[in-house]
């Protein structure tokens, strides 16, 4: 695969990490995963003050200041060189005896990988994707706070696995009262009555950039938007759903356990909020050369 990992400041094609790592043992780590658009990081300034939110939800003192992680991901997204860069900052607990008191680690490992873009495929944006309601729930706010973007994924890949056995591209999860929270590497928007709703960060969700993103652009542009609490049932009802991320961005989510949300196409607001989004990457970080093109 084509890659550069930065591993504590070292850019190498290829790295290893020992098995002692608590990160590797327990899932005892936090991470981020930063877009670029035209190969400049999207919103680093959040991610990264997420990633420091996320390290103070598990205790771990992260070494560096967040110049020094500007400064490697800026050296690792030159040297690979692609033409959009993924880029996955983790910060482990570090080497420590095979035992889940992290007193023994010394000192976290820094690891960012930058890889080529992950790009869905046309369809998915066109068509939009089939979500299925999973039967795992998301991890409940006062057991592993899904606001704490932990290396511990096992909840979420539950999910995705489920929903794959069903056909879906992607889980919708609730939470133990059985309300909507998130998909497994995405926050969820459905729109009713030309209205915006998104489940409130108190459902135990990520509160993802882009959905922050998403919010603001609503504001902006005069789109009433709630956040709150529903059950599934309410979705019988939508006109529309999307859902939002790093590396998917805005996409529209059409079928909900094989029957469509609306009409099955995404809808009017989708593909409006779709391009409010392009449009402010274009102005943040320029319009991107054409594949292949060096700008
Ligand atoms: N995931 N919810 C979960 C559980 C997520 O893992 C993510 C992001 C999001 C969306 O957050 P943001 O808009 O900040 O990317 C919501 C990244 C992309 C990942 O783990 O691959």
């Amino acid at each position: 695969m084509n890659l550069k990992i930065n591993f504590n400041g070292a850019i190498q094609d290829y790295a290893e990490i020992s098995v002692l790592d608590h990160g590797f043992l327990f899932g005892d780590s936090v991470y981020e995963v930063v877009a670029t658009h035209g190969n400049k990081p999207c919103f680093l300034e959040q991610h990264l003050e997420r990633l420091r939110n996320s390290a103070v939800g598990i205790s771990l003192e992260i070494p560096y200041d967040d110049e020094w992680f500007v400064e490697q991901i800026d050296r690792t997204v030159q040297l690979a060189n692609f033409d959009e860069s993924y880029i996955r900052i983790i910060v482990t607990r570090g080497v420590g005896e095979i035992d889940i008191d992290p007193s023994s680690c010394d000192r976290p490992n820094i690891i960012i990988i930058t890889a080529p873009a992950k790009v869905y495929s046309g369809q998915y944006y066109e068509n939009g994707i089939d979500l299925a309601l999973v039967s795992v729930k998301r991890n409940a706010r006062e057991a592993l706070n899904p606001g704490i973007k932990t290396g511990n994924y096992l909840n979420n890949i539950l999910a995705k696995m489920e929903a794959t056995r069903q056909g879906a591209q992607d889980a919708l999860m609730l939470n133990a009262q059985g309300n909507l929270t998130e998909g497994t590497t995405s926050n969820f928007f459905f729109v009713n009555g030309g209205k915006l709703f998104t489940p409130s960060l108190d459902c135990g969700i990520l509160s993802g950039i882009t959905r922050e993103m998403a919010i603001q652009l609503a504001l902006e542009n005069g789109v009433p938007l709630e956040e709150g609490h529903w059950p599934p049932e309410e979705l019988s009802q939508a006109e529309e759903a999307f859902v939002t991320g790093t590396v998917k961005k805005i996409m529209p989510a059409t079928r909900l356990d094989g029957k469509p949300i609306g009409n099955g196409k995404p809808g009017p607001i989708t593909l409006r909020f779709m391009r409010l989004y392009d449009r402010l990457l274009d102005e943040k970080y320029g319009v991107p050369a054409a594949p292949g093109q060096s700008q």
